[in-house]
């Protein structure tokens, strides 16, 4: 047999040029389609190309969240998107103004009622029992804290589910299972005296049995 197909075919240069090259592969094609599987808000947002104005948005009432239920809402946020050098400038400023769709999983803590709901008098919130409902509404960012797919709250388990890589979550948006290093965002929210619940393009992550906002950080980039 000749000698060169003796040798072993792989030097151990070669195996770390392998190696290197495996790694930049890997990241070449894991970054492009974890940015793919985002909402377009949260692309922009890591590519710090957007601004979404800090304005109240609706999301429905407190009166409609039931006990031990998540329930879906749909918010429009409105999006200052700058275009490369070289595509048409709009509104001759170089930003185009874009509506965005977002949703929001609103449940109370731990899944119970509040006691005001049942025992308040007909008419506006009085400002206390109006802080003892911000305190226990969960206003959650359906995005996964882990690559972003859209979470769904299962009747049927009790949790909140991602689909894409089985992330687990409990009615708090704390974080239960699968890779998600921690818990749900939680919108900045406020009720209204009618009851009226308001969200801002602003999140926060909870501490695992903490009330009230926790560490504030910048929407989707942690
Ligand atoms: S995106 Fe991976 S677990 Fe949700």
């Amino acid at each position: 047999m000749p000698e060169e197909l003796q040798k072993d075919p792989l030097t151990r240069r070669q195996f770390l040029w392998m190696g290197t090259l495996g790694t930049f592969t890997g990241v070449v094609l894991t970054v492009p389609s974890a940015v793919f599987v985002l909402d377009p808000a949260i692309k922009d947002v890591l590519l710090e190309r957007s601004d979404v104005p800090a304005e109240w948005k609706e999301v429905g009432s407190v009166f409609e969240i039931p006990a031990s239920e998540a329930v879906e809402h749909l918010v429009e946020f409105t999006q200052k998107q700058t275009y490369d050098a070289g595509e048409p400038a709009v509104n001759g400023t170089g930003a185009k103004v874009e509506t965005m769709t977002n949703a929001v999983l609103l449940s109370w803590r731990d899944g119970k009622l509040p006691s005001v709901l049942s025992t308040r008098d007909e008419g506006p919130l009085p400002k206390t029992q109006i802080k003892e409902l911000e305190r226990d509404l969960n206003a959650l960012s359906n995005h996964c804290a882990h690559l972003g797919c859209p979470v769904r709250w299962s009747s049927e388990t009790q949790d909140i589910l991602c689909p894409c890589h089985g992330g687990i979550y409990d009615i708090n948006g704390d974080h239960t299972g699968g890779p998600p290093a921690h818990g749900l965002w939680h919108y900045v929210s406020r009720i209204r005296e009618d009851g009226t619940i308001l969200v801002k393009h602003e999140f926060y992550v909870q501490q695992k049995g903490q009330i009230g906002p926790g560490v504030k950080t910048k929407p989707y980039v942690v």
